[in-house]
């Protein structure tokens, strides 16, 4: 089945407990050096525990949207991942099939995380990439939002997006997630 083009065959969906066994294909599916990309590590396999780690999450303080077939809804292709720190931050990570790179899913990807924590409250994505990455930092900076790459440390760059900078002093940035906004699979793209 032909994916991703136009964006016409990929839906962007939330992640969900059942997906573990699909996550774990796909991650199968991805070239080695794009597993490197993602974890910095030679890994050719997620645990079923890691799996399952990133497949059981609130969708608040910890989610994940999926690149899934738009008929079926069932297989996964790519995966934009956060997970929230303190003080209205959240840290993000992106996986594309390598088949699928380069024609728009991971910025269908990235927008709907941006989007999706940004209605959280979260006002600051933070993530590190490989000095190098080419395609992730292209993504990053033409995100809409205000874009900063930190310094390259052993070869790893960290890099930040601000999706409200005029809220950066507001009172709620103590707390963990700020707003109350209710987030379920059905809001999702
Ligand atoms: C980074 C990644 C998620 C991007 O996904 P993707 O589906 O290929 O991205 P898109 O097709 O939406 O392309 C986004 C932008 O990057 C550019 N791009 C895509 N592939 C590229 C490549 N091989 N070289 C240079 N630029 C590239 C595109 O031109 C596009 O810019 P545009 O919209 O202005 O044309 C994907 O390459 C990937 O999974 N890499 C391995 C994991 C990784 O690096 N994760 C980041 C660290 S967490």
């Amino acid at each position: 089945m032909r994916l991703g083009a136009e964006g016409e065959l990929v839906l962007i969906r939330a992640i969900r407990a059942s997906d573990a066994a699909k996550l774990r294909d796909f991650h199968v599916r991805c070239s080695p050096e794009s597993q490197y990309r993602r974890f910095f590590m030679h890994k050719p396999h997620l645990s079923t525990k890691e799996a399952e780690y990133f497949c059981n999450v609130d969708m608040r303080n910890r989610g994940a949207v999926v690149a899934s077939d738009r008929d079926s809804h069932e297989g996964i292709h790519g995966i934009g991942q956060w997970d929230g720190l303190k003080g209205g931050r959240a840290e993000i990570a992106l996986l594309v099939e390598d088949d699928l790179q380069g024609i728009g899913v991971g910025r269908r990807l990235l927008d709907a995380v941006l989007d999706h924590t940004r209605a959280l409250g979260f006002w600051q994505l933070t993530g590190s990439i490989l000095a190098g990455n080419g395609p992730i930092r292209r993504l990053l900076e033409t995100s809409g939002y205000a874009c900063s790459m930190g310094e390259t440390d052993c070869g790893v760059q960290s890099f930040s997006l601000l999706t409200e900078c005029a809220e950066r002093d507001n009172p709620f940035l103590g707390d963990m997630l700020p707003r109350n906004v209710e987030c379920s699979a059905a809001g999702l793209p």
